[in-house]
């Protein structure tokens, strides 16, 4: 395997053939979101570090936040993840020194408050970020959630509207999304319930939340993973009690490699392909079940790959050194393929957050006042920059292979988004040592010029990028694309990732 191009082994041709007018949707640019957790170091020494020399005037660190600004997130998920099912939002506001330091459970961690929600929506206007709250359904009250969005969306007079105008905001948060617990399925969740409890728990909220502003909309929670017993039992119950109240219903996925077999590692797309394909399909089901027009969309509010760090006992520490996962360059063809599944689902996935963003399971990585972009950065990056536009539906059309677990897949894994006369083009070759020739075809079109294109590989699927080798793995311009008879031909190395703009006549 290389990063360039073997002189030897080329696998046969793959044509990609689109038309314009095969439209799956548009993408919602909210399935470029992050997700910040209170865990670890993901706030405290992640985006907040008030005595760093980075910081701003906020008290956050400036070189992370520069380097999130790069991946232009959307909607960003906050306080959690399990944290959020012990979470009492009112501990987290008002004047910082009355502000309570308590043990946290879910983490095993101690947490000072010192950031809380008034300083999460400061963040969030500072980066473009919508913001996107999960209320406690663990250890919380409907009546608790109910008070949150008070404090968040009205306007001043009465109560917890005035508690905020009082903590310095008099003009409302404005916060649109709302998740209804966090992985209450799961049995390790505080205040895990089957699913029929999570339903009428999560409905009082739900109903309570909106009485209060009709204009949020609700994410309910879904299935944690595919493994667990309950998968889709837990789905069909709960879209069935909260299928016409709730605007998505959560899903989320975290991969592994934990056999070391490459090749089906990089064949889980199919797998996160089916996983949506299935809760879609409960989606309509429980739609038709209530003869309704409105049906629940898919919110995939956690996903990324997660197996070699393991690391959850804060040991009573504030910001301890919790689930640092190091990222390699096959790792970051995994996180390719979630978004080319994404994509290839514009039609049903309208929000996205990859968890998490800083130093927890994150694209980046701070260590004292140095901070490292992981490999998983790039292509978010890639992606992000080019999401505009509407999906298209495309045909592969090239050599395949049988992974272990994962079934029969194209070498070439691939999606696109048409924006006007621009097509972006997304290519994985997920050979191990073949490069992949690839011609492009937009039926009613022809394919001018390459406005831009990066690639993304390196010199074997386990390499990383580190303070003491610096970015082995990072993108860099892709100049190899050639027009020709109005289509895009290429020629790509094995296990790499390219992100294309043509021009289209
Ligand atoms: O992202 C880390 C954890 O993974 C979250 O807290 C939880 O929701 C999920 O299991």
């Amino acid at each position: 395997m290389n990063s360039a191009l073997s002189n030897e082994k080329d696998m046969k041709r793959t044509e990609i053939v689109l038309h314009s007018k095969f439209q799956i949707a548009s993408v919602d640019p909210r399935i470029f979101g992050g997700f910040l957790e209170h865990m670890g170091r993901a706030i405290y020494q992640g985006v907040y570090d008030p005595e760093s020399p980075h910081a701003d005037a906020d008290g956050c660190r400036s070189d992370v936040l520069d380097a999130l600004r790069r991946l232009d997130m959307t909607s960003m998920r906050y306080p959690g993840g399990n944290f959020v099912s012990g979470y009492h939002w009112q501990d987290g506001i008002g004047a910082r020194e009355k502000r309570p330091t308590v043990r946290e459970l879910a983490w095993r961690s101690v947490e000072t408050n010192q950031f809380g929600t008034d300083e999460y929506i400061h963040l969030c206007r500072k980066m473009g970020w919508m913001p996107m709250l999960t209320v406690n359904l663990g250890t919380g009250t409907p009546e608790e959630a109910r008070n949150w969005v008070e404090y968040c969306n009205c306007p001043t007079g009465t109560r917890y509207a005035d508690m905020r105008d009082s903590n310095g905001s008099r003009q409302p948060h404005a916060v649109k999304l709302w998740c209804l617990g966090n992985e209450m399925d799961g049995p390790w969740q505080i205040g895990h319930v089957p699913a029929d409890q999570y339903a009428i728990r999560a409905r009082q909220t739900g109903e309570m939340m909106k009485k209060v502003d009709a204009s949020i909309e609700l994410v309910a929670g879904g299935s944690c993973g595919i493994n667990l017993k309950t998968y889709m039992d837990w789905d069909q119950e709960v879209l069935a009690q909260l299928g016409d109240l709730a605007d998505y219903i959560s899903l989320h996925r975290f991969v592994d490699n934990l056999n070391d077999d490459t090749p089906d590692y990089l064949a889980v797309t199919s797998a996160i392909d089916a996983q949506i394909e299935e809760m879609d399909a409960a989606c309509r089901c429980a739609q038709a079940r209530h003869r309704s027009a409105k049906r629940a969309y898919l919110c995939f509010d956690e996903w990324n790959v997660w197996y070699k760090n393991h690391e959850t006992d804060g040991q009573g520490k504030v910001a301890p050194h919790l689930l640092e996962e190091v990222y390699n360059l096959e790792d970051a063809l995994v996180v390719a393929g979630f978004l080319h599944s994404f994509v290839r689902h514009a039609d049903v996935v309208k929000i996205a957050n990859i968890a998490q963003i800083v130093n927890v399971l994150a694209p980046i990585h701070t260590r004292g006042d140095d901070m490292l972009i992981q490999s998983i950065f790039y292509p978010f990056e890639m992606f992000s920059k080019r999401r505009n536009g509407a999906a298209l539906r495309l045909t592969v059309d090239g050599p395949s292979y049988e992974g272990a677990t994962n079934g029969c897949v194209h070498y070439i894994d691939a999606s696109a988004i048409l924006d006007g006369n621009r097509l972006h083009v997304f290519l994985t070759n997920r050979a191990m040592d073949e490069n992949a020739e690839v011609c492009v075809t937009i039926a009613d079109k022809t394919v001018v010029s390459c406005e831009s294109a990066e690639i993304l590989t390196g010199p074997d699927a386990k390499a990383v990028n580190s303070p003491e080798d610096g970015e082995t793995i990072a993108a860099k311009p892709f100049e190899a694309i050639d027009m020709k008879d109005g289509q895009a031909h290429c020629k790509i190395p094995a296990l790499s990732f390219v992100a294309m703009t043509l021009n289209l006549g």
